[in-house]
C-alpha cells in the first residue's frame, strides 16, 4: 500500500460515525493491524465521533496513517466548535455525563489508545487527538 494516507470526514449525524468506523477499518486492515488493535482504536474513535455529533454539535474527524520504522501509526483528530467541556477531569471519569448517556465514552476512549490529548474551551470548542501504533511485526 501507499505509505501514508489522510482523510477528513465531516461529522453531522449518526451515519457519519459509521463512515469513520469504515474508513478506519479499511486503513487498519491495509496496515495489517491485529484484531485487538483494530477493535480498540475503532471503538475509541466511535465514542469520540459520537461525542462530536451529540455534544459538540458536529465537526470533523481527520484520520492519518503514517509509516513508522516498524509497522504504522494510526491517528485521528476530532474537532468541533461546540460549547466545550467545562471540567475535563470530571468528564473523563466513569459515569459523568451531562446528557442521557452512561458517561463512559471519553474515559473509555482514553484507556483504549496509546496517546490521548484533549483541549477544550467554551471559545474554541473541543479537539481530541488519539493515536496508537499498529501492525508491528
Ligand atoms: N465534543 C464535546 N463537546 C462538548 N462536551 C463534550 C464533548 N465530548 C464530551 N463532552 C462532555 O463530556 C461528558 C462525558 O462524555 P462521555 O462520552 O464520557 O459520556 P456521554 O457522551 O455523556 O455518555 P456515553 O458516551 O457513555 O454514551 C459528556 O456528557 C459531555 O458533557
Ligand atoms: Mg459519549
Amino acid at each position: 500500500m501507499q505509505d501514508d494516507a489522510s482523510e477528513t470526514i465531516v461529522l453531522r449525524a449518526q451515519h457519519d460515525i459509521t463512515r469513520v468506523r469504515r474508513a478506519l477499518t479499511l486503513l487498519l486492515t491495509r496496515a495489517s493491524a491485529k484484531p485487538t488493535e483494530m477493535t480498540k482504536f475503532v471503538t475509541a474513535a466511535s465514542e469520540l465521533a459520537r461525542n462530536t455529533v451529540l455534544h459538540g454539535g458536529g465537526g470533523t474527524a481527520t484520520i492519518e496513517l503514517t509509516r513508522e520504522r516498524k509497522g504504522f501509526r494510526i491517528s485521528t483528530i476530532f474537532e468541533d466548535a461546540g460549547p466545550g467541556i467545562a471540567d475535563v477531569e470530571a468528564a473523563l471519569r466513569s459515569g459523568f455525563t451531562t446528557g442521557s448517556g452512561l458517561g463512559l465514552g471519553l474515559g473509555g476512549a482514553k484507556r483504549l489508545c496509546e496517546v490521548f490529548e484533549l483541549v477544550s474551551s467554551a471559545e474554541a470548542g473541543t479537539r481530541v487527538r488519539i493515536s496508537s501504533r499498529v501492525g508491528l511485526r
